[in-house]
């Protein structure tokens, strides 16, 4: 497949670039050039010195957006409706929603936006993209740590059969994962809200990076 992540600088981004791009193409994006050709090298450097292959490059979140057929906006919520606003081309793309609208006061809290949740608001900025809620509830360090297994859930919601058909291909793709159809776009919201579930788990039990199974 060919994948474009938006945002792919970050945490989450360059942890799932390592990974994904073990499989598929995939094209790392940023709103600077350079920091997208920096951050793709450094990833480049992390599989290819472990003998595996890697087919991965920097380019600009626009570029990132024409490549993919599956476009994952790999960015903070309070970044999401103006960097959406900066793109075209996204009509009739799979887009990958990732985004967990949270805040931390003494605890994590979810802080779902009017719509509902994070992917609903993403299907209405982009009515003509095909948005899939998933990849949710991996910590970014997990993706990034590629000597172990990811053996996690990972639950994906969406209201266009076909898109989360590619998408539980795609996580079929990642030796660990198991995905599961969670229901239509608007179950996203029970998705987005289990990562604060898991952060506050993780402080209050001094743990680290958790992750969910179905069992
Ligand atoms: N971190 C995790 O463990 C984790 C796990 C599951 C889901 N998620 C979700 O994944 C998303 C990304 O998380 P993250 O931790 O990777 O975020 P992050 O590292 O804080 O940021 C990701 C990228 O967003 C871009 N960005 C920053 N400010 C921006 C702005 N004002 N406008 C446009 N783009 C901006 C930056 O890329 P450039 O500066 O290169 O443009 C940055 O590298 C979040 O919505 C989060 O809820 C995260």
């Amino acid at each position: 497949m060919k994948i474009g992540i938006v945002g792919g600088t970050g945490d989450i981004g360059e942890g799932m670039a390592m990974r994904l791009s073990q499989m598929h193409e995939v094209r790392l994006g940023s709103r600077d050039l350079s920091k997208a050709h920096e951050a793709s090298q450094e990833c480049r450097l992390q599989v290819e010195g472990r003998g595996l292959p890697c087919s991965l490059g920097g380019c600009s979140n626009q570029e990132a957006v024409n490549f993919g057929d599956v476009v994952v906006l790999a960015i903070p919520f309070r970044h999401l409706v103006g960097t959406v606003e900066s793109l075209s081309g996204l009509e009739g793309k799979i887009v990958i929603s990732p985004i967990n609208p949270m805040e931390k006061r003494e605890f994590f809290v979810y802080a779902p936006p009017e719509e509902g949740s994070a992917a609903v608001l993403v299907q209405r900025l982009l009515p003509g993209s095909r948005v899939v809620a998933a990849f949710n509830v991996i910590a970014a360090n997990r993706w990034k740590a590629i000597d172990e297994e990811l053996d996690y859930a990972v639950p994906i919601c969406g209201d266009d059969a076909g898109a989360k058909q590619v998408v539980l291909e795609l996580i079929r793709t990642v030796p660990g994962l198991k995905g599961y159809d969670a229901g239509p776009l608007a179950t996203a919201c029970m998705v987005e809200c289990i990562t604060p579930l898991l952060l506050n788990v993780a402080r209050y039990n001094r743990m680290h990076d958790v992750g969910i199974q179905f069992r």
